[in-house]
C-alpha cells in the first residue's frame, strides 16, 4: 500500500515491534508497551518528548502527571479535535546509582520489596533518528492545522529552522517541514533539461517533496508543573495557558476562513485549570 493511502493504524502495526533503536530493546525485554499516538486527525497535533512509566504500563501517551495538566487545559478549552503523541514511542529511561555507583532501590509500598530505581530521561539524538520517520509519516497522516510542540526537545526537533531555548522561543509559530510521499521532477541545473544521460542511461532526476505544517512551541507540562508553585508575573503556567489559547485560536482561525465555522467560547483560566488540580499553590 502506497504509504499516502495508509491509515494510523496500519502505520501504529507496522512500527509497533520496533527494534531499531535501545529503547524498543529495553521495551521488548522489560515488556513494556509501544505508545503510539491517539486522537482525531486533521485538528491540533500535540507533540511531546517520550513516554514515561505510566504511559509505558498502559500504551497511551500523556496520561501521567503531565497528561492530566494537558487534557485538562484541552478540556477546558473545550477542544475535541485533537490528536496526541511523541517524537519517540517508547520509554527513555535507566537505573538510578548512588555517588557511590551502587544502584539505587526503593521499597514498594504494597508488596515490600526492593525495586530498582528507574528514572526517566530525553531521548537521545540516535533515539529520536531512528523514531523520525515514524513521526513524519505520523504528522502526514494526521495531517493538522497545527502542531504544537511540548518543550524545547520537541520543538527542536520539529523545526525547520534553528531554534534558541524554549523560554525565548515559546509562544512564536514556526514552520516545521515533512517529507511528503511524492517525488517531484527537477530540472537540470545545467542545461535546465528534465532529462540527462547517465552511463548510456536516461534519468529524470526528482526531488523529495516536502510539506509544510505550522508549529507552536510552548513549554512541556512536566515543567509547568515542577513550577507550579511559582507565581511570578510571567510564570510557567501563565505562558503555557497563554499558548494552549493560541492554539486554539489559530485551529478557530482556520475552521472559520476554511469552513465558514464559528468558534466557540474559550475561556481559560489559572481558576479553569486550578478547580481540578491537587497541586498546592
Ligand atoms: N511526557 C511526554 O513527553 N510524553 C508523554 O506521553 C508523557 C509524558
Amino acid at each position: 500500500v502506497p504509504d499516502h493511502q495508509k491509515t494510523l493504524e496500519q502505520l501504529k502495526s507496522e512500527w509497533e515491534d520496533c527494534e531499531k533503536c535501545e529503547l524498543g530493546v529495553r521495551r521488548k525485554q522489560e515488556g513494556g508497551a509501544f505508545v503510539f499516538g491517539e486522537g482525531q486527525p486533521g485538528g491540533i497535533m500535540f507533540i511531546g518528548e517520550g513516554p514515561g512509566r505510566v504511559e509505558e504500563e498502559f500504551g497511551r501517551p500523556f496520561i501521567g502527571d503531565s497528561g492530566d495538566l494537558l487534557r485538562n487545559a484541552v478540556m477546558k478549552l473545550g477542544l475535541s479535535h485533537y490528536y496526541i503523541t511523541n517524537i519517540v514511542s517508547c520509554r527513555s529511561c535507566s537505573q538510578a546509582y548512588d555517588s557511590e555507583g551502587q544502584p539505587r532501590f526503593r521499597k514498594n509500598k504494597r508488596t515490600g520489596l526492593n525495586v530498582p530505581i528507574i528514572k526517566d530521561e530525553p531521548p537521545s539524538p540516535l533515539f529520536i533518528a531512528a523514531c523520525l520517520p515514524r513521526l513524519y509519516e505520523e504528522v502526514y497522516l494526521v495531517d493538522p492545522v497545527l502542531i504544537v510542540a511540548l518543550g524545547g526537545e520537541a520543538a527542536k526537533t520539529l523545526s525547520t529552522e534553528r531554534m534558541g531555548g524554549i523560554t525565548a522561543e515559546r509562544g512564536n509559530t514556526r514552520p516545521m517541514d515533512i517529507p511528503g510521499v511524492f517525488h517531484t521532477a527537477k530540472l537540470t541545473p545545467k542545461k535546465r533539461v528534465w532529462r540527462r544521460k547517465q552511463k548510456g542511461e536516461y534519468v529524470t532526476p526528482t526531488e523529495e517533496n516536502r510539506v509544510s505544517y505550522l508549529m507552536l512551541p510552548t513549554f512541556h507540562p512536566a515543567y509547568v508543573l515542577r513550577r507550579f508553585a511559582d507565581r511570578s508575573p510571567g510564570n510557567p503556567l501563565e505562558m503555557y495557558l497563554k499558548d494552549m489559547k493560541l492554539a486554539a485560536e489559530i485551529y478557530d482561525r482556520y475552521m472559520l476562513e476554511a469552513f465558514g465555522t464559528h468558534p466557540a467560547e474559550r475561556n481559560l483560566s489559572y481558576e479553569d485549570v486550578m478547580e481540578d488540580s491537587n497541586a498546592t499553590v
